[in-house]
């Protein structure tokens, strides 16, 4: 996402060698969203996997966001003609006559889940997709896509700063054998130990305008990356590493999908893989940021609103 759109200015050949340096080091799941950048992100990743072959990596879209020609998001549309429409362009951009996972990235209020749903499960009969993908949805339509179709993940916001889904989501995905993705590991960079007050936002990079980063809740927010830096200092490591570790530390059905648009800030994430965490490690994470204890919501009043994860909850 990042490499095409919402965090500021991103460097082409970088992102390309970053990508590259991800496929080398043995990654092979590459989430997109047809919408990052309107299209740009999907022709990067063409262009990063030119010549490769395509079985060996897993690609994982996004689709249904509506955008305007200056980048405005302008709604939802989960209306089986779009999905079908949406996933013909993505095959185009992307260069391939399938894509590995599928996902409406919001719930669309004016059409039941089961018609969109419905209509992914018809592109993977014909073969266009393998499997079905949900994006930050709440249990009840985790339940109703499920029955449609099965599921395969679920990508929803989960770090140490946004442990929400733990009280109903999660319980819920793993009743269902459905895998978790969890996106924000790194809570857009905040969690991970490279933010900072003085850092200025660029035009164009939304995390001006999430709540966490905000004047009124930075504070408070790194002094608790603070407390993560002395574990993590104790175990020779870097915050974001041991952000990542305690991600993969919820289970073998949680899958941490790290946003490094850099290959220095890819080595770091990498690192994470070395990590075994202890009982005691764990519990030392915990009470340097304990569930709950974020200041401000992960996304700004009038986006929580869109969010099916959200109804009836606190996202904290
Ligand atoms: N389903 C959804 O609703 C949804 C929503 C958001 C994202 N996603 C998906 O999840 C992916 C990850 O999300 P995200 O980028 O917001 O998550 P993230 O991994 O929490 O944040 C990534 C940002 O953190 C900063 N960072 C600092 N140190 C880093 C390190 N060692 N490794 C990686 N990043 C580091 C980078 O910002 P700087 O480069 O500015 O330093 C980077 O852009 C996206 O690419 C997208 O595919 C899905």
């Amino acid at each position: 996402m990042g490499m095409s759109d919402l965090y500021g200015p991103a460097d082409r050949a970088e992102s390309l060698a970053t990508i590259h340096a991800a496929l080398a080091a043995g990654i092979n799941l590459l989430d997109t969203g047809d919408f990052y950048g309107m299209g740009h992100n999907e022709l990067l990743l063409r262009e990063a996997l030119r010549g490769r072959a395509r079985e060996r990596v897993v690609i994982s879209v996004k689709f249904g966001a509506l955008r305007d020609v200056k980048g405005g998001w302008t709604g939802i549309d989960g209306r089986p003609a779009a999905v079908k429409n949406f996933l013909a362009y993505s095959l185009q951009r992307l260069g391939t006559d399938y894509v590995d996972v599928y996902r409406l990235t919001r719930v669309d209020p004016a059409v039941p889940i089961e018609d969109t749903v419905g209509a992914i499960a018809e592109m993977v009969k014909a073969g266009h997709v393998r499997h079905v993908g949900l994006s930050e949805t709440g249990a009840d339509t985790m339940r109703r896509a499920h029955a449609v179709h099965p599921v395969c993940d679920l990508q929803i916001e989960y770090s140490l700063l946004s442990r929400g889904i733990e009280r109903e989501i999660l319980p819920t995905a793993r009743e269902l054998g459905i895998a978790i993705t969890a996106y924000g590991v790194l809570s857009r960079g905040l969690l991970s130990g490279h933010w900072s007050k003085e850092r200025a936002v660029a035009p164009g990079d939304i995390r001006g305008f999430l709540p966490r980063f905000a004047a009124a809740n930075l504070g408070r927010n790194l002094a608790l990356v603070e407390a993560l830096r002395a574990v993590a200092a104790e175990k020779g490591t870097t915050v974001a590493a041991i952000a990542i570790a305690w991600v993969r530390s919820r289970g073998a059905d949680v899958f941490p999908l790290i946003g490094a648009r850099r290959r220095d800030r890819l080595t770091e994430a990498l690192a994470a893989l070395e990590i075994d965490l202890t009982a005691e490690d764990l519990a030392r994470i915990e009470g340097a940021v304990p569930p709950g204890a974020a200041a401000g919501d992960r996304y700004a009043t009038a986006q929580m609103a869109h969010l099916d994860s959200e109804r009836g909850h606190s996202a904290r």
